[in-house]
């Protein structure tokens, strides 16, 4: 729905290489952007995102829509009776995906949040090393993801469709902190910095903890210098993750272990978590399991709820 660049780029190209997915139409605003896409596809074009949903034979639906446009189209999604795949972030606030999680729980459908890292293999291979005790007890996670100026007129920079570094760039800090810890923390402090000229928020910083004696600082911005990183540090080691939320299909992730005296350079094979997360939302369709994503959803669009409410106190 929409022929967004992530669409473009990466999801349909990894679809098309997936035995259990069959691409049967894109729709678009426009009929001149559906016929371009649908013919760089092989698929057909529809025009207008409702002719999309009114189709029959089409189970699921693949959203990278903007995320203020998000909550309209995952409802009338799910009222359609379609599964649906949105990108992150799939929410702009609590409310909408407590109504979005109801919705697809009533209809007995998927509904399930885009953020693909977590499908890339050397997460595997860190938690392996973390299971098997290289870096002691985990005391404290950080993760960072910001990047230089998008261009101007980029959506990202406009409230109304769900723009910020909030709902973009802390997304991945975030999901990343429950995805490598688990649940159970709370957000203490936090900072956003609106821009002036645009009035959204293009950087902060955050602070959780789990009331365990874990803590957590995820950093996040659209103004800064590339950093897409985390690092667990534990009592005695430390693993960081260089390229731990876009590595390319063909990008080998370098993983460091540090320990006393020591420093291992891990550099792994590349992956590509595109195809993991198609995979994932598909095992969840055939499997009828979708209560983990219902759960994520629920905790990562609370988590962001939390940051923008401390950071304005
Ligand atoms: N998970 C990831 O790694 C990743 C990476 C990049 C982006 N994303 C997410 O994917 C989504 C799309 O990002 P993108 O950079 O690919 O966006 P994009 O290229 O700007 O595409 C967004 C699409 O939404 C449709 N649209 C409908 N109404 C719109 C409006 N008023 N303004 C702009 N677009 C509108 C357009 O499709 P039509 O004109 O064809 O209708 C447009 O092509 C966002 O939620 C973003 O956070 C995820």
């Amino acid at each position: 729905m929409g022929c967004a660049a992530i669409a473009q780029r990466s999801m349909v190209p990894a679809m098309l290489t997936m035995p259990e997915y069959n691409v049967v139409a894109v729709a678009s605003r426009t009929t001149e952007k559906a016929e371009k896409f649908a013919q760089q596809f092989g698929c057909e074009a529809i025009t207008g995102y409702e002719n999309l949903l009114a189709r029959p034979d089409i189970s699921a639906i693949y959203i990278p829509l903007p995320t203020g446009l998000h909550h309209t189209w995952i409802i009338q999604s799910l009222k359609a009776g379609k599964h649906v795949l949105a990108e992150k972030s799939i929410a702009s606030d609590y409310a909408s995906a407590e109504e979005m999680v109801a919705l697809a729980k009533k209809n007995r459908l998927v509904l399930m949040e885009d953020f693909m890292f977590q499908y890339h293999s050397q997460h595997k291979f860190i938690f392996d090393l973390i299971n098997k005790g290289e870096i002691g007890e985990v005391r404290v996670f950080t993760a960072n993801f910001g990047f230089p100026p998008l261009p101007a007129g980029n959506f990202r920079y406009d409230e109304a469709m769900g723009g910020g570094a909030l709902l973009d760039a802390a997304g991945y800090t975030v999901r990343a902190v429950h995805f490598v810890l688990g649940d159970g923390f709370t957000v203490k402090a936090a900072n956003l910095k609106n821009d002036p000229k645009t009035g959204t928020n293009i950087y902060g910083s955050a602070f959780l903890d789990n009331g365990n004696g874990i803590s957590a600082h995820v950093s996040f911005g659209f103004d800064h210098y590339y950093q897409g990183n985390y690092q667990i540090w534990g009592t005695r080691g430390k693993i960081t993750a260089d390229r731990a939320f876009t590595p390319k299909p063909d990008f080998s992730p370098l993983v460091v272990l540090e320990q006393q005296n020591q420093r291992h350079e891990y550099q792994l094979s590349p992956d590509n978590h595109f195809v993991g997360a198609l995979r994932e939302f598909h095992r969840t369709i055939t499997t009828g399991t979708p209560e983990k994503h219902y759960h994520d959803v629920l905790l990562q669009s609370k988590t962001l709820d939390d940051i923008r409410r401390l950071s304005s106190m």
